[in-house]
C-alpha cells in the first residue's frame, strides 16, 4: 500500500499547492515514487515533462477515487494531495485516507488563528510553517506569533519552510530544466521531514548534488 500525505487547511494562500510539488520533488530525489495529485477546481493540470514526480489531476471526484484506489494497491508510491481550501467536507474525507496531514501557515495572525482551529479539529495533523522570514528578526517575531496564537502546540509543528521565491517555478505548466539549488534544498530537507514523520527510510542526500 502506497503512503498518503495530504496537504490541507481550510485558508487559501497559505502554500498548499506549492508545499505538494516541493514535497513530490524532494521525496523524488531521495529515490521515492511519488504522485502530487490536484484537487482544487480553480486550478489548471500541469505537465508532466520534466518533473521527477507524476502530476495527476482529480479535480473530479471519479479520479481522486481511482488514484486513491490505484495507490492502495501499489507498494512502494508516494501520493501527496493537494487540498482546496474551504472545502472542510473535503478536507474531512482527505484527511481521513491520509497517513499523514499537513496543514501550512503562513506567519500572520489570520493564517495562526485559522490553523489553530484546524490543529484542533484534526488531532493527528502537523502545522507547517511556510513562505517563513529568513532574517533573524523576522524569525524571532513569527516565533514570538506562534507562543502567544498557537500555545501548546509546538510540538506538533515541522521545522519552518522558508521563502523560496523560486519555488512558484513548479506551479509552471511546465518547468524549467534547472531549478535553483535553494529550491532544491528546501524540497530535499522538507521531503525528508515528511519521510521521518510516516517512518519511512530513505536515501543518503548526500549522494544527491545539492549544493550548500
Ligand atoms: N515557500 C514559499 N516561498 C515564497 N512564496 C511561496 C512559497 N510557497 C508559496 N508561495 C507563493 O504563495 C502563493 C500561494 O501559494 P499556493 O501554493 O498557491 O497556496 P494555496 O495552494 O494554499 O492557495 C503563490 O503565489 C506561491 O508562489
Ligand atoms: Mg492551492
Amino acid at each position: 500500500m502506497a503512503r498518503i500525505v495530504c496537504v490541507l487547511g481550510n485558508k487559501g494562500g497559505t502554500g498548499k499547492t506549492t508545499l505538494s510539488h516541493m514535497i513530490a520533488h524532494g521525496m523524488a530525489l531521495l529515490g521515492k515514487r511519488v504522485v502530487c495529485v490536484l484537487t482544487d477546481l480553480e486550478r489548471e493540470r500541469l505537465s508532466k515533462a520534466g518533473r521527477l514526480y507524476l502530476p495527476f489531476d482529480a479535480r473530479e471526484a471519479a479520479n481522486l477515487a481511482k488514484v486513491v484506489a490505484t495507490l492502495n494497491e501499489v507498494e512502494d508510491w508516494f501520493g501527496v494531495i493537494d487540498g482546496a481550501g474551504n472545502r472542510p467536507d473535503v478536507d474531512s474525507h482527505l484527511a481521513n485516507l491520509a497517513d499523514l496531514v499537513l496543514l501550512p501557515f503562513r506567519d500572520s495572525h489570520e493564517d495562526l488563528r485559522t490553523v489553530l482551529r484546524d490543529l484542533e479539529w484534526m488531532p493527528r495533523a502537523w502545522g507547517l510553517p511556510s513562505q517563513w522570514p529568513q532574517h533573524a528578526a523576522g524569525r524571532a517575531a513569527a516565533q514570538a506569533s506562534i507562543d502567544r496564537l498557537l500555545p501548546g502546540m509546538r510540538h506538533r509543528l515541522l521545522d519552518p519552510i522558508p521563502e523560496v521565491l523560486s519555488s512558484k517555478l513548479f506551479l509552471q505548466y511546465r518547468i524549467p530544466a534547472t531549478l535553483p539549488w535553494q529550491l532544491t534544498n528546501a524540497c530535499v530537507e522538507l521531503a525528508m521531514q515528511v519521510l521521518e514523520l510516516l517512518d519511512v527510510q530513505y536515501e543518503s542526500p548526500h549522494a544527491i548534488e545539492v549544493a550548500s
